[in-house]
């Protein structure tokens, strides 16, 4: 596997390879986990070479401390890689991403402002520059995403739209823990009491489901769901909504083509999960 920290290097690498060649790109801040593992696994079914960015990406963490305390296992993270038999891995420093702090800002309307931007002000601006750059350095032909930040998933679809990348993204299922968790970087973050009470968020999503299926409103569901997160000590809930998959705009009413989306703090960690309406 070939390691490159510039981007000129990696540039050579890759037109080397030559125009015709299908690339998948893996894009990560690291912390690998067996959901990042299946991305590669994707991409290798997939491609006949698969690249792997980890780049803790400054511009999109509103809140210092979170990028302070982000997990940086790196060389883990190559080990994982190496094994699996993913091609390339390109993990730039900051200076080598961003020469001086960057002035381009995105506006993606209202679905930067909604569920993980509201709380995040500035955050999808930051993840679509970065993803731009790996898209102009890297022209892969298939880039894959996890599912766990689907919002982020339609902002970049947007961004491939409007600026016209050629090429196809796709969106990988959630991997989750035996007991429901869905797989995060974040988690490594957990003591062993927030790991366990971490579990509240997948479980409301499932007891939501369950209840909007059997005829309940949104409404109603919501307060069940607050009040749930909120008797676990320590949990805080940002947001829980049912949207549309397409739109995420707020809906009240259940179809296959809804989402529901859940977000919180256990302790100072925030995590966030999702679940279709139309998988189990
Ligand atoms: O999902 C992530 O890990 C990051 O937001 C991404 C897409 C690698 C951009 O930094």
């Amino acid at each position: 596997m070939e390691f490159f920290k510039e981007i000129q290097s990696l540039k050579a690498f890759l037109s080397q390879k030559g125009n015709s060649i299908s690339i998948g790109l893996v894009p990560t801040m690291g912390a690998l986990h067996a959901g990042h593992l299946s991305l590669i696994e994707a991409s290798k079914r997939e491609n006949q070479l698969t690249v792997c960015s980890i780049f803790v990406n400054p511009a999109q963490f509103n809140n210092p401390k979170d990028l302070e305390k982000y997990p940086r296992t790196l060389n883990r993270d190559v080990e994982m890689l190496k094994n699996s038999g993913c091609d390339a891995v390109f993990a730039p420093d900051a200076k080598e991403m961003y020469e001086s702090e960057p002035t381009i800002k995105f506006d993606f309307g209202e679905l930067d402002k909604i569920l993980e931007g509201k709380f995040r002000p500035g955050h999808f601006s930051g993840v679509a520059l970065v993803v731009a750059k790996f898209f102009h350095i890297i022209k892969p032909t298939i880039a894959y995403f996890g599912q766990k930040d689907f919002q982020q998933f339609k902002i970049i679809e947007r961004l491939v739209t409007e600026l016209k990348f050629d090429l196809q993204l796709k969106s990988m299922p959630i991997l989750r823990e035996a007991d429901g968790l869905a797989m995060s970087s974040r988690n490594m973050r957990l003591n062993e009491t927030e790991r366990k009470k971490a579990t509240v968020f997948y479980q409301s999503l499932s007891e939501a489901k369950k209840l909007l299926n059997s005829g309940k409103k949104i409404s109603q569901v919501r307060d069940i769901v607050k009040q749930k997160c909120e008797s676990v000590d320590g949990i805080k809930l940002d947001y829980f909504e049912l949207a549309n998959v397409e739109n995420l705009k707020p809906t009240e009413s259940v179809t296959d083509k809804t989402i529901l989306l859940i977000a919180g703090f256990v302790g100072e960690i925030r995590l966030i999960d999702n679940l279709l309406l139309n998988e189990n």
